[in-house]
């Protein structure tokens, strides 16, 4: 039994289990953090280049993410200390910046989040540095798909577990591997809350979609198999196969109608090559 709980803007944040059901408000407020989410993932896309570091990145992050009035929410976060993650080829998430630098060929997911006025809004995508070999660009384009073929499933009515079917039919017909150790979740003022959204399981399970839920869709699909490894600084996931991976992360509403995406590109980079 899935319990529900419609909560005011300005309610006690609640880490009980229940789905939040939000109101006016709390679409405000997720439109606001969503889009500085995205326009700092737009702002960001000249600089993925050879030779540049993920510490310059993660610090062109933290100044946009500031002068927005925002914070990052990673900062601090279970003592994680960066203002973003940038995860390259065969990191499959929370890639920790540093100084090391990109590479031609790589491929990089980099995943903000900016906290703004109490509403997290938190997106990724993967950028392209100089020329990516065609397998590689192929993995990006499918898990852009996946993402969006999920999102279509996001309407009332409908049930959780319709995304994540929906998302490991399409990668496993790609013949990819469907990452599990990690889902989506509930997000608004809470950066991680109920559900989990996985990115595989079976159409016609789990909770029922309604209007004022808000969570993220953020598949991790690996050219290789799914599973995953933790290296010893306790973030970075990596492939076990040392294959590559790629994800992209929206934050959405589900509205009367189907979804609202508030983290969608004011300038349309939705997916590589941006230039
Ligand atoms: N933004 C990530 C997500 O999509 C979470 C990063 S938490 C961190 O849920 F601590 F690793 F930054
Ligand atoms: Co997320
Ligand atoms: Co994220």
């Amino acid at each position: 039994m899935t319990e529900y709980q419609l909560i005011e803007a300005d309610d006690t944040v609640l880490r009980d289990g229940t789905i939040k059901l939000h109101g006016p408000d709390g679409f405000e407020g997720m439109r606001r953090a969503g889009r500085l989410a995205a326009e700092i993932l737009d702002e960001i896309a000249p600089m993925v280049q050879p030779g540049v570091s993920t510490a310059a990145i993660d610090d062109k992050v933290r100044e946009m993410t500031l002068a927005g009035g925002a914070v990052p929410a990673t900062m601090g976060y279970r003592g994680y200390a960066h203002s973003c993650c940038i995860s390259i080829n065969h990191v499959v998430c929370h890639g920790i910046p540093s100084e090391k630098t990109l590479k031609d060929g790589d491929i990089v997911n980099i995943d903000v989040t900016p906290l703004l006025d109490g509403w997290h809004g938190d997106s990724s995508r993967m950028y392209l540095v100089g020329d990516v070999p065609l397998k590689a660009r192929r993995l990006v384009d499918v898990t852009y798909e996946c993402l969006m073929i999920g999102i279509d499933k996001a309407k009332p009515g409908a049930r959780l577990g319709d995304i994540g079917a929906a998302i490991q039919a399409y990668a496993e017909q790609n013949r990819y591997g469907v990452v599990r150790e990690f889902c989506g979740h509930g997000v608004g003022r809470l950066f991680h809350d109920a559900p989990e959204v996985v990115h595989a399981g079976r159409e016609g399970t789990g909770p029922e979609l309604r209007p004022g839920m808000f969570f993220t869709i953020e598949p991790m699909i690996n050219l290789g198999k799914p599973p995953v490894k933790m290296l010893a600084d306790g973030w970075t996931a990596v492939t076990r196969d040392k294959s590559l991976s790629a994800q992209f992360e929206h934050s959405i509403g589900i509205t009367e109608d189907g979804c609202e995406i508030f983290t969608l590109s004011p300038k349309g980079l939705h997916k590589p090559p941006y230039a």
